[in-house]
């Protein structure tokens, strides 16, 4: 089955074809990063109409890379939400065009769900298994018991993960978004220069607002002085990427799961991959998707709408919606 997705939830228009949830044809995103960065964020209202000028030529370029026209594709894909919904409706309408016009399905999918399928891409694996989803709006862990049966049974009490590492560059000058370049920054750092504070929470939540705040007292210590940058990354880092991977793997053994799996734009996260990959030798079997596959992309939402879709009586019907 050949489905043709788009993602425009936030700030990335993409386009993808998927064939049975698993093989990407082809796979197209255009970025609006320089956009935003001189606003420092994402300004929801400009990121709408940056969607509206990209769609076009992007689903043109993925068709095109393909080599496929859409008289041969099965259905018509796209996220509903949660996102912004002025981006959010781009894609949508688009989608649900597409569907019309070739006289094929439109499948709505939530964009967390896809977060998760990006890792059935080009891999063998399977429910069951536990989830870790770290994005800039998420931080939860999912017992994935079937495709689409799932449980959440962990989320943050305050700020998501990306949300923390963006807040936390800005902090220390780095350009948005802030995410990527603090982990190269860390990766040159000693994760061990400072000792930063854990939440003591429940072994279902997480939270990171403490974190925050002591990273703020922290930069404001040096005064005058040069902030040691790469330590304080490095340490920032450590203490992250520790916190999520000793509370997935708790709750991967309460649910008796030997595979671990993780995914979001915070997925492609160098000390996180490393720590979860060091499962293996501690007798789990763990995934990670493609880095290109971890921050928003349309593959995810090809792939979701195979093995995932959000259910509904009229799909055609299907609105968008801020809010998971
Ligand atoms: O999943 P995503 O693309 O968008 C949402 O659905 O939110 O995630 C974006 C988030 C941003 O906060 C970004 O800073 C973070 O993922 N991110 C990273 C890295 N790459 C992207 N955070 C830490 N390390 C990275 N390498
Ligand atoms: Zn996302």
């Amino acid at each position: 089955m050949l489905i043709f997705a788009i993602e425009s939830s936030c700030d990335e228009t993409a386009c993808a074809i998927v064939k049975d949830g698993r093989e990407v044809i082809s796979n197209s995103v255009f970025s609006q990063i320089k956009t935003h960065r001189k606003f420092g964020g994402v300004v929801p209202e400009v990121a709408a109409r940056e969607h509206l000028e990209s769609i076009g030529p992007v689903i043109k370029e993925t068709f095109e890379q393909a080599g496929i026209s859409p008289a041969q594709i099965d259905a018509f894909a796209s996220t509903a939400g949660p996102g912004l919904v002025g981006c959010l409706l781009v894609g949508l309408n688009a989608a649900k065009t597409l569907a019309l016009v070739h006289n094929k399905p439109y499948i709505p999918v939530n964009h967390l769900q896809a977060h998760v399928c990006a890792n059935f891409i080009d891999s063998d694996l399977n429910p069951p298994f536990i989830c870790l989803l770290v994005s800039g709006g998420h931080t939860q862990v999912i017992y994935v018991k079937d495709f689409d049966n799932q449980t959440i049974v962990a989320s943050t009490i305050d700020d998501a993960v990306g949300e923390v590492y963006d807040k936390v560059a800005r902090l220390m000058g780095l350009p948005y978004p802030g995410g990527i370049m603090l982990d190269k920054l860390a990766q040159e750092g000693n994760p061990n220069a400072f000792k930063l504070p854990e939440a003591k929470v429940g072994e279902d939540e997480f939270s990171f607002s403490g974190l925050k705040t002591a990273l703020l007292r922290l930069t404001q210590s040096f005064k005058d002085k040069e902030i040691p940058q790469k330590d304080i990354c490095a340490s920032f880092q450590e203490r992250v990427s520790d916190t999520l991977i000793k509370k997935t793997l708790n709750l991967a053994d309460k649910y008796g799961c030997k595979t671990i799996v993780t995914a979001g734009g915070v997925a492609a996260n160098s000390e996180l991959r490393k720590k979860l990959f060091a499962l293996n030798d501690r007798g789990y079997k763990t995934y990670a998707p493609a880095m290109k596959y971890c921050t928003d992309n349309a593959a995810m939402v090809g792939s979701c709408a195979y093995f995932n879709p959000i259910k509904c009586a009229n799909p055609l019907e299907m609105e968008v919606f801020s809010r998971a």
